[in-house]
C-alpha cells in the first residue's frame, strides 16, 4: 500500500538544502504551495469609482497643457489603486479617458492590443479604422481591433471625450505587444463613410458575398440609437438576468459571438428602483454610466454613481446593482474579459449564498 512518507532531515540539513536552490535557479514548490495553489482567486485590483465631475476638468486641463504633437494619445489613465505601478484598471483590462480638441488629430498607428471607444461627449468627430471613417456620437461604440490602423479627428467646434477600453495588461502579460506608427499623420480614407455600418449594421442581414475570419467583428460602429432602442423595447416585458436586469451583448454580426476575442461589450438597463441579485465571476469588468443614477455594491463596498461616471469590478468580487431612481431607467455600458476566460475554460460564475450582500 502506498502512503505519504515522513521527512527525515534535520532543520540544518533542510536550511542548507533550501539555500543551495536559489543560486541554481531552483525552488521548492512545497514551501510556496499554499499561496500558489489558492482555493479561489483574490484579485489585487479593488473596486473603484471615478466620478465624471473629477474626470472632465482634468481631461480639459490636459488638453490645455499638452498638444497632440507631444502626446501620441491624450489619455487620462484610470489606474486601479490596488495595482500600483501597473498600467491597468483591472488585472487584465485598461481604461482611460481620451480627449480630442476642435481641429485636432491623433496620429495614425496600430498595435496588437485591441481597443474600443465609448463616446461620452461629441458633436461629431470620427475615428478612421483601416480607411473607413467612422462618425462618433455620444453613446456610440467604435472598435479598433488588434493591429488595425486607426487615427482620430475632431472637425467640430466642441471637445470630444470618450472612454477607451483596451486589453493592454493582458497583451503585456502575454508579451505579445507590437506597435507601429503609420508613415503619415493621417491615413487616407479608402471606403465610403461608415462603410462597415452600411454592410453589417442591420445586425441580422450580412453581405452574402463577403466572408469574415471571425477573429473580430467586421462591424466597427455600434450607434447608440440602436442600443438604446433595443433596451427600451425589452424593458417593459422581459424578465432579464437576475444579476444584470436587461442586458444585451454587442455581437459580432458574422458569428453572433463577442465583438473581439479578448473583450466583450454589454449595455444594460436597470428599471426604476430595480435591485439586481449579487453574483461573482472570474471575468472583470469596467462600467460607464450612460444615463441615470444608482449604486453598485462590490465586495461589500457601496459605490454611488451618476451619469458619465466610470467604475470597475475586479474578477471574483461579488457585485449587485441598484437603480436609485423611482421614475427613470439607468443605462450602463460595460466591457469585460469574458471571451478570454471562456475560451480558456476558466469562466466561472457563482451566485451569492444570501442572494444579496449584507451591505446591499
Ligand atoms: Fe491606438
Ligand atoms: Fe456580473
Amino acid at each position: 500500500m502506498v502512503q505519504p512518507s515522513k521527512s527525515t532531515a534535520t532543520q540544518d540539513e533542510l536550511q542548507s538544502f533550501y539555500q543551495d536552490l536559489a543560486p541554481n535557479s531552483l525552488g521548492a514548490l512545497w514551501t510556496v504551495q499554499e499561496r500558489t495553489l489558492v482555493n479561489e482567486p483574490k484579485s489585487k485590483a479593488v473596486a473603484h469609482l471615478w466620478p465624471w465631475r473629477e474626470l472632465r476638468p482634468r481631461a480639459m486641463k490636459a488638453a490645455e497643457l499638452v498638444g497632440t504633437q507631444d502626446a501620441e494619445r491624450r489619455v487620462l489613465m484610470l489606474l486601479n489603486p490596488g495595482l500600483e505601478g501597473r498600467v491597468a484598471t483591472t488585472n487584465s483590462l485598461f481604461s482611460g479617458l481620451q480627449i480630442v480638441m476642435p481641429g485636432e488629430a491623433a496620429r495614425a498607428h496600430r498595435h496588437t492590443p485591441a481597443a474600443l471607444r465609448f463616446v461620452i461627449e461629441s458633436q461629431g468627430g470620427y475615428t478612421t479604422v483601416e480607411g473607413d471613417k467612422v462618425p462618433m456620437r455620444p453613446g456610440d461604440l467604435v472598435l479598433t481591433p488588434n493591429w488595425t490602423w486607426h487615427d482620430h479627428g475632431n472637425d467640430t467646434d466642441e471637445p470630444m471625450i470618450w472612454l477607451d477600453g483596451l486589453d493592454l495588461p493582458l497583451v503585456n502579460m502575454l508579451e505579445a505587444m507590437f506597435y507601429e506608427s503609420y508613415p503619415e499623420d493621417v491615413q487616407p480614407i479608402t471606403q465610403p463613410l461608415d462603410s462597415t455600418l452600411g454592410r453589417y449594421g442591420s445586425g441580422v442581414l450580412t453581405p452574402a458575398w463577403q466572408t469574415s475570419d471571425g477573429a473580430h467583428s467586421p462591424l466597427m460602429h455600434y450607434p447608440w440609437g440602436k442600443s438604446k432602442e433595443a433596451l427600451l423595447r425589452l424593458a417593459p416585458d422581459a424578465e432579464g438576468s437576475p444579476y444584470d436586469a436587461i442586458i444585451l451583448e454587442y455581437s459580432n454580426p458574422a458569428t453572433g459571438g463577442s465583438v473581439m476575442p479578448t473583450m466583450a461589450c454589454h449595455v444594460q438597463l436597470l428599471r426604476p428602483g430595480e435591485h439586481t441579485m449579487a453574483h461573482r465571476h472570474t471575468s472583470s469588468a469596467i462600467y460607464h454610466v450612460v444615463e441615470g443614477e444608482g449604486t453598485s455594491v462590490v465586495d461589500g463596498q457601496r459605490m454611488d454613481w451618476e451619469s458619465k461616471d466610470v467604475f470597475c469590478v475586479p474578477g471574483w468580487a461579488y457585485h449587485e446593482h441598484i437603480n436609485r431612481s423611482s421614475s427613470e431607467p439607468a443605462l450602463l455600458f460595460s466591457f469585460s474579459d469574458i471571451p478570454v476566460l471562456r475560451s480558456l475554460n476558466l469562466l466561472r460564475e457563482q451566485s451569492h449564498p444570501q442572494d444579496y450582500q449584507p451591505e446591499g
